[in-house]
């Protein structure tokens, strides 16, 4: 079964007076949204005082958005506990890499491994569930917000560091495993009791990676855990579905292994303040999407994160996923942060939908004129008057009907997002600019100006119906992901330093990257600084990362020099650097040519998105483009139905 589209808005009814609810209520049906999410950040004015709860309030908001047909997503407030609770818990705080405590009076205020904390927020996400759990408004659920934002997944606090002793006690089982697991014959490391092991923070220089690479494992476990306790708290309380909020580029804790535990994944969509805060790219490229954000970015997130719904419920047909949250104008948090040129707001929920979004919301309904937000642009003006978005979200739910049922299809080509391997090579760049993410990225984009359209998948995924399957940078290439690469017929491109590391962040020995039937290995590894790319015999450079290749697969690609830069033994390649985007776009072409998939390269700043049903044409620029005899006007979305 798929889902029908819709349009949704974030609504604070605890910030306004509650005379205009019923009001506002009725103006965002008439705007054709049907989804409000609300309660998520409202803990202090629902329990004021340790267990005192005040529902009145919460009930009538509930009642009032309801009865206007509007459905409720029932946000759980922990994110922002009140500041009693740290009366209750002083040592509930996350502390940063220096060993401070991070303050109250903003919000994420907590560490993941406080237990005292977990147990606080279990009781209040009960509590609600008990409440509003069968309620007929409320038909969605979130937990928490954007887990990891602010940088609060790492945290050296007491209570992670018992915790990790704990986590080190099951995984190793005994002092000797972990001092073989971690090569403490190194510097004189050894340990004999768990009890003696820290955090890796505050050494005199770097600690080993196998420590480091264990404490990111075990900090992406915290949050999946704690997220795991309130979903545990609420399914037995609710049958509506549970989902999370995540936002762009949070990549410290594992999504695929908390998108197991929910029915929806959604995430948070600010593509103006992304690109200013967010995103690597020159200045001119800034320049010119200024108030667009970057073409990919957003594309990007709506296909990762409908991987990691692709999992949850089991059995589901099409993965359920949603934009929780959509930047409706200006935000308040980036560096500078410039409005939207007419048009984007419509033309990002477009793009979310072609991606195979169920629900669009924005946020938020109202712009506050007060507190840290205030500059934060919403549906409607603080005064009331709507603000440029609300026109654009009506405009929208009038085209949702043409857009067909909430199914993004299968791509044929699938790009292998391994969460471990951000941890891995920010524990070990090696080269200053060695950053996971910006690899995938880059391929990612490669991809898309070639007019394709791209899965995600995890490495436990089937691969077996992708025409191509692209594994870059993967640290540790576990068996299953080998197996699966090993017996593909269609073309596998694997690289740079995917391979390269064991699970305890070794170099294996043979040398990798050890994947039957490629026939060639890594001899010696390199890192460049900007200024010194290794230029290649076809146009482009290696920039950044260059390994050297040793075997007889055959080499498609040569540096200057004559180094081998793209081999292959059949249908398996290896690429040995991190290629310009010259580079990068021959090298895909070969690769999608063998795979028996036509490029299409794109002009700046269109892309297309092939669903079921429709082929969409999505253009970020300025220009109108002619392409495969149609026009796709300047800042517009076209939807070409399928023959
Ligand atoms: C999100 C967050 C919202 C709000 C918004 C502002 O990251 O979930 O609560 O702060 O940013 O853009």
């Amino acid at each position: 079964m798929s889902h029908t589209r819709a349009l949704g808005t974030c609504y604070y009814p605890e910030h306004w007076p509650e005379e205009i609810w019923e009001q506002d209520a009725a103006r965002m049906v008439a705007a054709g949204i049907s989804w409000v999410r609300i309660g998520e950040f409202a803990w202090s004015r629902l329990e004021a005082v340790p267990g005192k709860l005040t529902w009145d309030w919460l009930d009538r908001a509930v009642d009032t958005l309801g009865a206007a047909g509007l459905k409720v997503i029932m946000g759980t407030p922990t994110a922002t506990p009140p500041r009693w609770m740290l009366d209750r818990h002083p040592d509930m705080l996350a502390v940063d890499a220096e060993g401070r405590p991070r303050g109250f009076g903003s919000r994420r205020h907590y560490c993941f491994s406080h237990a005292g904390y977990r147990a606080e927020a279990v009781r209040i996400t009960r509590l609600m569930g008990a409440r509003y759990g069968r309620n007929p408004h409320v038909q969605a659920w979130q937990t928490d917000n954007e887990y990891g934002c602010h940088d609060t997944v790492i945290s050296y606090s007491p209570a992670a560091r018992a915790a990790f002793r704990n986590w080190l006690a099951q995984r190793y089982q005994s002092p000797d495993a972990l001092n073989r697991a971690w090569a403490t014959v190194f510097w004189s490391r050894d340990y004999d009791s768990f009890d003696a092991v820290d955090l890796p923070n505050l050494t005199v220089t770097e600690p080993a990676p196998a420590h480091v690479m264990d404490f990111r494992r075990f900090c992406s476990d915290q949050v999946v855990a704690f997220n795991r306790a309130k979903v545990d708290a609420l399914r037995t309380l609710t049958d509506a579905p549970l989902l999370h909020n995540y936002m762009g580029r949070i990549l410290e804790f594992d999504h695929f292994a908390m998108g197991a535990d929910l029915d929806i994944a959604t995430w948070d969509s600010y593509p103006i303040g992304f690109l200013s805060d967010r995103i690597d790219a020159p200045a001119e490229h800034k320049r010119t999407y200024l108030r667009q954000g970057d073409p990919d970015f957003q594309a990007f997130h709506h296909d990762l994160y409908r991987a990691v719904a692709r999992r949850a419920p089991a059995g589901a047909d099409a993965p359920r996923w949603w934009v929780m949250e959509q930047q409706p104008g200006p935000v308040n948090w980036a560096p500078y942060n410039p409005a939207p040129l007419p048009g984007m707001a419509r033309l990002w929920a477009h793009e979310a939908y072609a991606h195979g979004a169920e629900v669009v919301a924005y946020f938020r309904w109202r712009q506050a004129p007060f507190a840290q937000e205030q500059m934060h642009a919403g549906l409607l003006r603080p005064d009331s008057s709507p603000a440029p978005g609300l026109a654009e979200c009506t405009q929208v739910a009038s085209e949702l009907a043409m857009m067909g049922p909430a199914d993004a299809g299968r791509s044929p080509v699938a790009i292998v997002y391994d969460y471990p391997s951000q941890w891995a090579w920010e524990t070990q760049p090696q080269g200053a600019d060695f950053d996971w993410f910006a690899l995938v990225f880059d391929l990612y984009r490669g991809l898309r100006t070639l007019g394709q359209s791209v899965d995600f998948v995890a490495p436990d995924a089937d691969l077996s119906s992708y025409a191509l399957v692209l594994c870059p940078g993967t640290f540790n290439i576990g068996e299953t992901l080998k197996t699966q690469l090993a017996s593909r017929t269609g073309p596998v491109l694997l690289g740079p330093r995917t391979g390269t590391r064991t699970e305890t962040f070794e170099i294996p020995v043979p040398l990798p990257p050890q994947v039957p039937g490629l026939e060639t290995t890594i001899a010696l590894t390199e890192s460049l600084p900007p200024d010194a790319p290794m230029p290649l015999q076809e146009g482009g450079a290696m920039i950044r990362w260059f390994e050297h290749l040793e075997g007889p697969a055959d080499t498609l690609e040569a540096t200057e020099s004559g180094q081998p830069a793209l081999v292959c033994s059949g249908n398996l390649h290896y690429l040995a650097g991190w290629p310009d985007t010259e580079a990068l776009s021959r090298i895909l072409r070969r690769l999608l040519d063998t795979a028996g998939l036509d490029s299409l390269p794109m002009p700046d700043g269109l892309r297309l998105r092939e669903t079921p049903t429709h082929r969409v044409w999505i253009n970020y620029s300025q220009q109108s483009h002619e392409i495969d005899g149609i026009t796709v006007p300047p800042i517009d979305a076209v939807w070409q139905t399928k023959s």
